[in-house]
């Protein structure tokens, strides 16, 4: 890479409304001890109905573009990572580009579910490092109650909507993106997804009512392979960076699961302190959920100059990734 890269304004947006355990407890057949102590979820943000994942997700590239500096017009690139598009065609991407009136911009959605703003991050950094743009929009955002099966106890307490964002830099900003590492295996597809309105299987009337128009999901499976997959690709990315497990400041994963979160940074030798954890108030917000947490920690001067952050994430595909940041 001929430039570096660098993260210089982030930003994030969660609605307002917030569903409790409490309110599960009265739809379907769970307890608020069950879902603390499996999950560590307390609430939720969920979306008034008319908001979409491109409103969320101009609210959060707003404040991402106020801290770096920049006008929509200095954006090159767009890249939004999402499973829950505001509509099949077009790409949530070109809405966001209206939204924000960045016209100079490429356009696309990244399908990499849960990873999806990693897999943004590290694409915007390659574009940056090859020096084709100056600064590329990475957002991660999602409506997943518009997919989420109500009648489903295994899934439906997971889940929230939000939305984060991050601006990259050629050559300035406030961190560096050190190195990325992503990863897939295909073979694992069956245990994590939405089974109708695709081109394999379309949607039928009945679709509606039984569940399959939302995620479904082999937990264990996901769980297991969850732990396994964030933290060899946290050592992979520590490893291009030049950096040990110790080096790390902040790490901030997915925050899928609080028994995956703490399993991973046990694997990796970070005491609890160096874990961020918002999942208690925003649930599983996928491909959200690394930017968010990332622009909170900012904002709330969790992260210092000179610190190491280490993003991961892992959702279906399977596919999942960790990158390295410096302050
Ligand atoms: O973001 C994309 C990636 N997603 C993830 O990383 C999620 C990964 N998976 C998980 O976080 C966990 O597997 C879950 C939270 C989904 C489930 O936790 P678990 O400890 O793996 O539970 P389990 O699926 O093994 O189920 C244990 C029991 C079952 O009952 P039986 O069969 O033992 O009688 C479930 O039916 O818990 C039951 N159960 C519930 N009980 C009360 C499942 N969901 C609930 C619930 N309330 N909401």
């Amino acid at each position: 890479m001929s430039y570096e890269a660098f993260v210089s304004g982030t930003g994030g947006f969660t609605p307002e409304r917030v569903l409790t355990n409490a309110d599960f407890e009265r739809m379907v057949d769970t307890s608020d001890e069950w879902i603390t102590t499996r999950t560590g979820i307390k609430r939720r943000h969920v979306v008034d109905p008319g908001m979409a994942t491109s409103e969320m997700s101009e609210y959060a590239s707003r404040l991402a573009m106020e801290e770096a500096g920049i006008g929509p017009e200095d954006i090159g690139m767009i890249l939004v990572g999402t499973v829950t598009p505001d509509m099949a065609l077009p790409s949530t991407a070109a809405l966001l580009q209206e939204r924000l009136g960045a016209y100079n911009a490429g356009v696309s959605d990244m399908a990499a579910a849960c990873a999806g703003f990693l897999y943004g991050l590290a694409t915007a950094r390659a574009f940056v490092g090859v020096g084709q743009y100056e600064h590329v929009l990475a957002v991660g955002a999602e409506t997943l109650t518009s997919i989420t099966n109500y009648k489903d106890r295994n899934t439906c307490v997971l889940f929230g909507d939000g939305a984060g964002a991050a601006i990259v830099s050629r050559g300035k900003g406030k961190g560096k993106i050190l190195s990325a590492c992503l990863r897939g295996d295909g073979r694992q597809w069956a245990d994590l997804q939405i089974p109708a309105g695709g081109s394999l299987r379309e949607m039928e009337p009945s679709d509606l009512n039984n569940g399959r128009r939302c995620i479904s999901m082999n937990g264990r499976e996901v769980f297991r392979h969850a732990v396994r997959g964030m933290t060899e690709s946290a050592r992979v990315a520590l490893r291009d960076a030049g950096l040990a497990q110790e080096d790390v400041n902040l790490f901030i994963p997915h925050q899928a699961n609080v028994r995956i979160m703490n399993a991973v940074a046990e694997r990796l030798g970070l005491t609890e302190d160096r874990v961020f954890n918002n999942i208690e108030e925003y649930g599983n917000t996928s491909s959200a959920s690394v930017p968010i947490g990332l622009y909170e920690a900012h904002r709330d001067g969790r992260i210092r100059p000179g610190d190491t952050v280490l993003l991961s994430a892992f959702g279906a595909g399977f596919c999942w990734g960790s990158i390295v940041i410096q302050y």
